[in-house]
């Protein structure tokens, strides 16, 4: 007798119960009421002896409780690896790119522009953007108490007493020549590309900061045509070889002359099939800037300009709104 319960041990412990299907029958062989095998066992309680009952019994029950539980185990590791079921690796599949981030359309405008000036043997100069009113607007030739100062209107940390400079917000990168100036001696060649303030109501075209490069180039001999060269070579590499530019006249305290750069920008939507924008100031140093910063005015002379990144920037790209550069937007800033 005791082989018979050996032998179904064994059969239990090994069948292989891996699918639903195999399952039902796993269950429906052992334990079903009509043809199920440990039924049939238990009906075979009647041919033995009494006294062998309950042994009988209790290995009918433990075989039974044998097969519940293969049946659970089997339950659960089916329903496990069904969960599992869709979320296999495939090697195969391509890589997910991580979202990178890129650079700020003023910045790849600005490293641009850097970069025609450096190829052109400028070098790169910086300078504080909280000046004292010296190096932003005296130094610079603005005359003391000249409606030219609030030409830029000034964002003021400071205000100026008996023993100290006001303090401002650089209003341009104009400063920037002068410090350099004071601590180097000509032949000078720098740009200096920064950031500048200016308490102006917002606009399409304007904003409380935004970007300028300045040039500065002193020598012997430095001359207007030379200056205009260097614009035309720079709007070439920034706007494509057939690029149409003009110099008007204008004011700056601190070059003598001063001019306005302008880049004609095709447009099939205006009547002219374009129009003039002005994306730089530009002149010759006003000898009274060499003056201040002890530099020979008769034996140099020198040309500045200073550019708008922004302006540029919008050109290139085509953007109508200034603002935009400073809302941070993710889907103006990822298609750059
Ligand atoms: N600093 C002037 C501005 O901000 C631009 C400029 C720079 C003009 C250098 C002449 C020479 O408008």
């Amino acid at each position: 007798m005791l082989d018979i319960f050996d032998q179904l041990r064994k059969e239990i412990e090994e069948a292989v119960i891996d699918t639903k299907e195999a399952v039902e029958d796993f269950r429906v062989s052992y334990l079903g009421r009509k043809n199920g095998r440990l039924k049939a066992l238990s009906e075979k309680m009647r041919d033995i002896d009494v006294a062998d009952r309950p042994v009988f019994g209790k290995n009918i029950n433990a075989l039974k409780d044998l097969v519940n539980n293969r049946l659970d185990q089997a339950q659960q590791l089916l329903r496990s690896s069904g969960s599992k079921k869709g979320k296999t690796i495939d090697l195969t599949l391509p890589g997910r790119k991580p979202d990178l981030g890129s650079l700020h359309p003023l910045t790849q405008t600005a490293e641009e522009i850097q970069g025609i000036f450096t190829a052109y043997g400028f070098t790169i100069a910086e300078g504080p953007e909280i000046e004292d009113d010296w190096h932003n607007f005296t130094s610079l030739n603005f005359p003391e108490d000249h409606p030219a100062r609030d030409m830029q209107d000034t964002f003021f940390l400071r205000e100026k007493s008996v023993d100290i400079d006001a303090a401002v917000l650089r209003t341009h990168t104009s400063p920037v020549q002068i410090r350099v100036m004071k601590s180097s001696q000509p032949p000078i060649r720098v740009i200096a590309p920064g950031r500048v303030y200016r308490n102006e109501t917002i606009t399409f075209k304007s904003y409380c900061v935004f970007h300028q490069v300045e040039g500065l180039y002193v020598d012997e001999g430095v001359s207007l045509a030379d200056l205009k060269q260097i614009l035309h070579m720079f709007a070439r590499a920034m706007f494509g070889e057939d690029v149409k530019t003009r110099f008007r006249p204008s004011f700056f305290p601190f070059t003598e002359p001063s001019a306005e750069f302008d880049v004609w920008m095709p447009n099939k939507d205006l009547p002219a099939g374009g129009r003039w924008l002005e994306i730089l100031g530009c002149g010759m140093v006003d000898p009274n800037v060499l003056e201040a910063v002890g530099i020979d005015s008769e034996r140099y002379t020198g040309y500045a300009f200073g550019m708008g990144v922004e302006r540029i920037a919008m050109l290139r790209y085509g953007i109508k709104d200034l603002r935009i550069f400073y809302e941070n937007d993710v889907r103006f800033l990822e298609q750059f």
